[in-house]
């Protein structure tokens, strides 16, 4: 969606900090021996305290209200049986709605003892979507994302994949401009106005380009030992550095 008034970017920041809380908490209470769908229960009671409602449920059915996917899971990992163990990387992403506004959020940690080289895939998943974020602003060209993207899983020997990316978000979870890449495609004309409410959510492996399709239905995943990390936030484009809407909150211990 594109912003036109102070109510509607009132409303966005609303969700987005609902959102951004959620992670965080599940963020915090997550730990080896705990099942998935127990972490996502945690989530769940937080959007529904908040007046929320989780986006995947609402909009496609999902059968959780989070998705949370560890290890050779990338994406769209569904709450279940699966146990959390030491040293797994957990990727908690959020997305909700409230009072017909959606954000969409997520980020991967490392539960202890962790090791360095998934430390590190974090960390530089994470400065990419930061960088990604810093030269995004009104009528620069969408490729300034794949761009620093790029640069930062070089730097780090990483590699982007490259069939999950970005999306207008706002007034539904998907909506135009679809598919925004985390990778550099110098053809994609496409520029950003001012206004325009959209997610950027690099994902980073040691070695694979691409995720499949698990036999569930919804999990996107990568061969047995591939390891994967996403950050995402929902922000808008400005004149000057995007307003971030899903920025985490600081948590009293
Ligand atoms: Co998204
Ligand atoms: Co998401």
């Amino acid at each position: 969606m594109t912003i036109q008034k102070e109510e509607e970017l009132a409303k966005l920041k609303k969700i987005g900090a609902i959102v951004a809380l959620t992670i965080a908490e599940m963020q915090k209470k997550a730990e080896p021996g705990m099942t998935t769908l127990e972490l996502d229960e945690i989530g769940a009671a937080i959007l529904a305290r908040e007046g929320a409602r989780s986006a995947p449920r609402l909009v496609y059915d999902f059968p959780g209200a989070t998705c949370i996917s560890v290890n050779e899971e990338a994406a769209h990992g569904i709450p279940g049986a699966r146990v959390l163990q030491a040293g797994d990387i957990v990727n908690v992403d959020v997305s909700a709605e409230k009072d017909g506004f959606f954000a969409d959020a997520g980020r991967s940690f490392v539960l202890h003892p962790v090791e360095e080289k998934y430390e590190k895939l974090c960390v530089y998943t994470e400065n990419a979507l930061n960088q990604a974020i810093a030269a995004s602003r009104a009528k620069k060209p969408f490729h300034v994302i794949g761009r620093a993207v790029e640069r930062v899983a070089k730097e780090g020997g990483f590699r982007v994949i490259r069939n999950l990316g970005g999306h207008g978000v706002g007034r539904a979870l998907h909506e135009s401009p679809k598919f925004i890449p985390a990778y550099f495609e110098p053809s994609d004309r496409r520029r950003f106005w001012k206004g325009l409410v959209l997610t950027i959510e690099p994902f980073f492996s040691f070695h694979v380009d691409e995720v499949t399709e698990g036999d569930d239905g919804w999990t996107l995943k990568g061969p047995a030992g591939s390891r994967f990390a996403q950050y995402e936030h929902t922000i808008v484009i400005t004149d000057k550095k995007p307003i971030i809407l899903t920025s985490a909150p600081v948590l009293s211990s």
